[in-house]
């Protein structure tokens, strides 16, 4: 009987609650006087687009109540809040990831902030492996719909009692990527010679990269790029009202049949050029909303 009352305090205990929240929230408050407007989530190799934010606060993860600490080499670890093109932007440098422990409550918390701070738009980017086959490491591509294969499986970011005042039980997911966004980035995009590819983003867990067969699945199942990220924040933004814009950096080649290796280093190496493609954009649409 102890034990079953126990397994539930634990099992109640990974879900972050609204005062968990709110102190986070209040945190950041006492640490900045600017009041952003978009949130921005840096992912793998991708943290040098937070060195352009002007009049910068920097706080690092660890200064926080509540707040998981990135343990990923690439990814900074700290929130940088200031001006970016014309607008107050809330920016992640560096995110955490479901595979490092954390429950996806504790992933998401961050986005509960932005939307507490009363940001209206949430812009994400990460690392993904390319298995649409025209795709080449250094792409960039426009996220339009995602497949969310660990959330199918169980780890929804939802579970758990809804608060209610964050956000209704059932919230919709036909539109998570924003037209009206993306159409601004596909603009911006043609405006700046980017070549910008479109696609379905398939969020898995990690951390081990995929197997050839893993793959063949995935791309069979509509899936045009792959990573670990991402779609539990989209979830959780949605849920909360932010309207969301998405972006991945093909950092490599989905290895469908077997013949080359992933690694760590040739995501963050691709970062390097996939960068300033993903900063023009991202300003431009920031210039223009
Ligand atoms: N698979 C999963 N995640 C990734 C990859 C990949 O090939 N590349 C960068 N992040």
């Amino acid at each position: 009987m102890t034990l079953i009352v126990s397994e539930k305090k634990n099992h109640m205990d990974k879900y972050i609650t609204l005062q968990q929240i709110d102190e986070a929230t209040g945190a950041i408050r006492g640490r900045t006087s600017h009041q952003p407007r978009v949130g921005l989530i840096l992912g793998s190799g991708l943290n040098a687009l937070a060195d352009s934010v002007q009049k910068a606060d920097f706080i690092p993860f660890g200064d926080l109540p509540h707040w998981p600490r990135s343990t990923v080499p690439g990814h900074a670890g700290r929130l940088v809040i200031g001006e970016l093109a014309g607008q107050t932007v809330f920016v992640m440098q560096g995110r955490v990831h479901y595979y490092e422990g954390y429950s996806m409550s504790q992933v998401t918390l961050p986005v509960r902030v932005m939307q507490r701070l009363g940001l209206e738009m949430l812009f994400v980017t990460n690392a993904a492996g390319g298995i649409n086959p025209e795709f080449v490491p250094g792409d960039v591509m426009l996220i339009t719909d995602n497949l969310n294969l660990v959330g199918m499986s169980g780890a929804n970011p939802l579970m758990g009692p809804n608060i209610d005042e964050l956000g209704p039980r059932f919230p919709d997911m036909s539109r998570a990527y924003d037209p009206d966004l993306m159409n601004l980035a596909r603009k911006v995009a043609r405006e700046r010679n980017i070549p910008l590819r479109e696609g379905v983003y398939c969020g898995l867990s990690g951390p081990s990269f995929e197997s050839p067969a893993d793959l063949r699945f995935l791309r069979m199942a509509g899936a045009d790029a792959v990573g670990m990220s991402t779609v539990p924040e989209v979830i959780v933004a949605r849920h909360g009202g932010l309207r969301v814009l998405g972006f991945s950096g093909i950092s490599n080649k989905a290895n469908l049949d077997g013949s080359t290796l992933t690694t760590h280093e040739e995501v963050i190496e691709a970062g390097k050029v996939i960068t300033p493609k993903i900063e023009t954009i991202v300003r431009g649409v920031l210039r223009s909303l």
